[in-house]
């Protein structure tokens, strides 16, 4: 069963820009699925299609097989949650718990289920107590991408689309927030992970969407299509640092990460005439 599909999406700003270009694609339930391009590739705006939050110029986004139309928005927003890649315009001036609690309420979600849920959610996200009384414009970036999530898992959203997480995150707080969507993962949700981060993929993702110039250019499995140089290349995107490392020492392996790389080098140097 997919959760999302487009058919021949095509979207197009105001101002003539052609921003999606005959988008067919399928997003499976419960995957990890990674969307990887460039500036400009479109990545934002497949997100915001399939998040509802724009109407396709023409072509079809369904939901669950339905068509993404006939949903209203709060039964939307409950299926797929989208976390912005300018997170700010998506935070109310408040303070982090008024944050959290705003979708669950207008969502009509009980008093007594957000009580109990609360502090699991908290604590499962790593949010302390001591900061929820803090204007949320006033915390790190990664810290306002949990208090996002935390509202939609008190809303009960079971799927998510997060645009650019790790750009301007120090690599700790990058792989600790895609580290929370990995265990939300196991747990059944479907992740669609928007990046333009080689290195986050080949630890994370199973499949990944290539995208450039609105149009999809590839579309399998992870590794297949990070350790394609020359296909990295033509897309103005470079491979890993341990793949280009890899190239430079004359490993014709695909090796995407310092662990496969230690691997083969321990391999190697055990059967030199291997
Ligand atoms: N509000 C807008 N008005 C006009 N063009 C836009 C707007 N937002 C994005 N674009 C253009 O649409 C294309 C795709 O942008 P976007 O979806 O943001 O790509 P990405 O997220 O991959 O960087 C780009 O050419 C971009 O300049
Ligand atoms: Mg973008």
């Amino acid at each position: 069963m997919y959760l999302a599909k487009t058919e021949n999406l095509v979207f197009e700003y105001p101002d003539g820009t052609r921003a999606l270009d005959s988008v067919s694609l399928e997003i499976r339930e419960g995957e990890f699925v990674g969307v990887l391009g460039n500036n400009g590739s479109g990545k934002t705006t497949l997100a915001k299609c399939l998040a509802g939050l724009l109407k396709p110029t023409s072509g079809l986004v369904l939901i669950k097989g339905r068509d993404i139309k006939r949903y209203r928005r709060g039964e939307l927003v409950r299926i797929i949650g989208y976390i912005s890649q300018d997170v700010n315009t998506q935070l109310l001036n408040v303070s982090v718990l008024e944050e959290i609690l705003f979708t669950p309420r207008i969502l009509n979600v009980g008093e007594d289920l957000i009580k109990d849920r609360l502090d699991e959610i908290l604590s499962q996200l790593e949010i302390g107590r001591e900061i929820l009384e803090k204007p949320v414009l006033s915390l790190p970036r990664h810290i306002k991408l949990r208090v996002l999530l935390a509202s939609y898992l008190l809303a009960g959203t079971k799927n998510f689309i997060v645009d650019e997480p790790t750009t301007g995150q120090d690599w700790y707080n990058s792989i600790k927030f895609v580290e929370f969507l990995r265990k939300l993962r196991e747990n059944g949700a479907t992740v669609i992970l928007i990046t333009h981060d080689v290195e986050i993929l080949s630890k994370y993702s199973e499949r990944v969407i290539l995208m450039n110039s609105g149009r999809v250019v590839a579309d399998g499995e992870a590794r297949e299509i990070l350790c394609d140089l020359e296909l990295l290349r033509e897309n103005s995107l470079l491979p890993t640092y341990t793949a280009q490392l890899a190239k430079e020492i004359s490993i014709d392996n695909c090796v995407l990460t310092p662990e496969e790389l230690v691997r083969i080098l321990s391999f190697k140097s055990l059967h030199p005439n291997y």
